[in-house]
């Protein structure tokens, strides 16, 4: 070892001692007679002096020369700080080195910004010039949160008997309906590997193989539309059990997320985790994943609406659609008319809502605002009671769609509960939701999707369904949800070949299509496939949950932009013609495709 002693390591307790240390200049003070160095690795920071009587001249008068991010190696002894000069931000604070020698281990070109500086870049330099920006100590904690949190992950799994085994990466396409990242093949031209979306296929044949407890921390890939908590390469925890029912994965994840959540968060959280129907969470808060740090729930007053003579809100409630509100208790002061209009354009531009109703609760305990002599006091005293209004509360109502609806008033609740700071930037909110549907309908292509994949299997109660009311039938699905974020979904799988098969007509995959994209996993079924289900947690979106992060780029040591470019490699990059002559691939130009 170069060193003795790393750069977060020494005490009051080692006064006296004789070390080294390694590691960059981090800042450095020129006090005309000597130098003062902050020295930095990953574990901390201190202080080297080069000071008279300790360091001889000349070792002072080399080290003028040092600069910004220059490794060096430096010997000495430790000191207490002179009086005064404890930094108890540090936990180095109390001493520093005096140094006696020191070497350059290596020298640093002009950095285009300095790992210790405290305004931090702009993201685009920080990805260009990412071994710069992952010398920062706060990226340096994230990664070493990752590690901690993935090491915790897989020694909860190895206790419960599960076996860790890898899955291909060159693969065919798995069905979890994002696009799929395509690899060439130069053995056969006209074929191509596709990058998995998830271990899904290969773990449900560890299954029939009677594998009965898989688990893997899998690189998943989708081409999708990217957003601050996706990455088109991203990182899984998936796991799979034999002869359980859901609650038996909901209860061992739940056994998991208490531990780190007592470790790295130091809660205790009771389990079971709650849980709560989808069809509940859309209802109470017009999303699938809601964020249960806070209430203001959506309010159904689409009976109340239907009353009135006011035309945006009769006409959604006379023609099957919703007229829904929130209550901002106590905030109606801090809605100036120019932030209304604001979150009204909000609502429309980002969910296609109409407008923003609102209304303003005054001291009297009335409903006050520029719609309201559209309406008879009686019926505004019916709104009044049935939004649990008082004075001062300001309510919000979308009159649209269900979808609409829900989308509008969910995206204007989870703004609102940040703005008006209805949570602690600390809190942390765990629960499950349960019993989604097993089929959504897409419009345009007049035709039903799998809500999760087209391996999941119905409720024993819903199977009926199946062949009278897709849309109402529910899934055996359950989607572990943190801080309105979806941190991991799963679901029972399908084991029975005559069920599988209505899926999938329902799904319109033809019996041809469905043996050439998984007849292989339909094959296996049919070779003694035990009842088994299954979950994948979101590694880095549970590091950037557990981090308190907005951002999932800044969980991953070398993540893609939102263009799902690398801006330090420069992937993807243009090939050679050889490259692509041995692969048989053509590249068909922009302005042609
Ligand atoms: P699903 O598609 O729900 O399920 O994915 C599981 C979890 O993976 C995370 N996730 C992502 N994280 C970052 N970037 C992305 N692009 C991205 N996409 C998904 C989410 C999500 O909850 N095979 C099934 C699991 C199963 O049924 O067992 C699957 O992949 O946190
Ligand atoms: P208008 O009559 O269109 O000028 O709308 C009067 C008020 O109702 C404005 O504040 C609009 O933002 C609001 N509004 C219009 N359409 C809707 C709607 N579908 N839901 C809720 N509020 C609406």
């Amino acid at each position: 070892m170069l060193r003795s002693h790393t750069c977060g390591a020494l005490r009051a307790d080692d006064v006296g001692k004789q070390v080294t240390l390694c590691g960059w200049v981090d800042t450095y003070r020129d006090h005309g007679g000597g130098l003062f160095v902050d020295l930095r690795d990953r574990y901390g920071l201190t202080q080297v002096v080069f000071n008279p009587p300790q360091t001889p001249d000349d070792v002072i008068s080399a080290s003028k020369s040092l600069r910004n991010e220059f490794v060096i190696k430096a010997v000495g002894e430790v000191a207490c700080r002179p009086q005064g000069q404890d930094n108890p931000r540090l936990s180095t604070g109390e001493i520093e080195v005096r140094v006696e020698s020191f070497e350059v281990l290596n020298e640093c070109e002009t950095p285009p910004f300095t790992p210790g500086q405290q305004e931090i870049p702009g993201e685009d330099l920080r990805l260009k010039y990412r071994f710069l920006d992952l010398r920062r100590a706060s990226t340096q904690s994230t990664l070493v949160l990752r590690s901690h949190i993935i090491k915790t992950i897989r020694d909860y799994f190895d206790k419960h008997d599960f076996i860790d085994v890898e899955t291909p990466i060159l693969g065919r396409s798995t069905p979890e309906g994002a696009r799929d990242y395509l690899v060439p093949s130069r053995v056969h031209h006209d074929a191509f590997y596709a990058l998995p979306q998830s271990p899904q296929l290969y773990k449900q044949i560890l299954m029939v193989a009677g594998y009965d407890r898989y688990v893997q921390v899998a690189r998943c890939f989708r081409d999708e539309d990217l957003r601050a908590d996706r990455q088109p390469e991203f990182t899984q925890l998936d796991m799979e059990m034999s002869f359980v029912d859901g609650d038996d994965v909901i209860a061992m994840i739940d056994g998991l997320v208490a531990q780190l959540a007592k470790e790295f968060c130091g809660i205790d959280l009771p389990t079971p985790l709650p849980r709560m129907t989808y069809d509940e969470a859309m209802e109470r808060f017009g999303h699938d994943a809601p964020d249960l740090r806070f209430g203001m729930e959506l309010i159904d007053c689409t009976d109340l609406a239907a009353e009135s003579e006011f035309r945006v809100f009769r006409g959604p409630a006379e023609s099957g659609g919703r007229v829904r509100g929130i209550n901002a208790k106590g905030a109606a002061a801090k809605f100036s008319r120019k932030r209304i209009d604001e979150l009204t354009e909000y609502v429309k531009q980002d969910f296609g809502a109409k407008g923003l109703a609102w209304f303003r609760v005054e001291d009297d305990g009335k409903l006050w605002s520029p719609i309201s002599k559209n309406f008879a006091d009686i019926l505004l005293n019916k709104f009044a009671e049935r939004m649990e209004a008082e004075p001062g509360d300001q309510l919000f109502f979308v009159a649209d769609t269900w979808e609409v609806s829900c989308k509008a008033l969910s995206g204007l609740r989870r703004l609102l509960g940040e703005e008006l700071s209805l949570y602690k930037p600390t809190d942390m909110h765990f629960s499950w939701v349960v019993e989604f549907p097993m089929f959504e309908f897409d419009e345009e292509g007049q035709r039903w999707n799998a809500m999760h994949h087209p391996f999941t299997a119905p409720r024993p109660q819903d199977l009926e369904l199946l062949r009278t009311s897709a849309g109402a039938c529910r899934a055996q699905a359950y989607d572990l949800v943190i801080n309105g974020s979806e941190a991991g979904g799963g679901t029972v799988r399908i084991h029975d070949q005559e069920i599988q098969k209505q899926v999938f007509d329902l799904l319109g995959i033809d019996p041809t299509t469905a043996e050439d994209r998984f007849g292989f996993l339909l094959d296996a079924l049919k070779f003694g496939a035990p009842p088994h289900a299954g979950i994948a947690l979101g590694i880095d979106r549970i590091v950037m949950l557990f981090g308190g992060m907005d951002n999932i780029r800044d969980c991953i040591a070398f993540p893609k932009t939102q263009k799902a470019t690398d801006l330090m490699t420069g992937a993807p990059g243009a090939v050679d013609r050889q490259q692509l002559k041995e692969l048989g691939v053509r590249v068909i130009p922009l302005s042609e495709s």
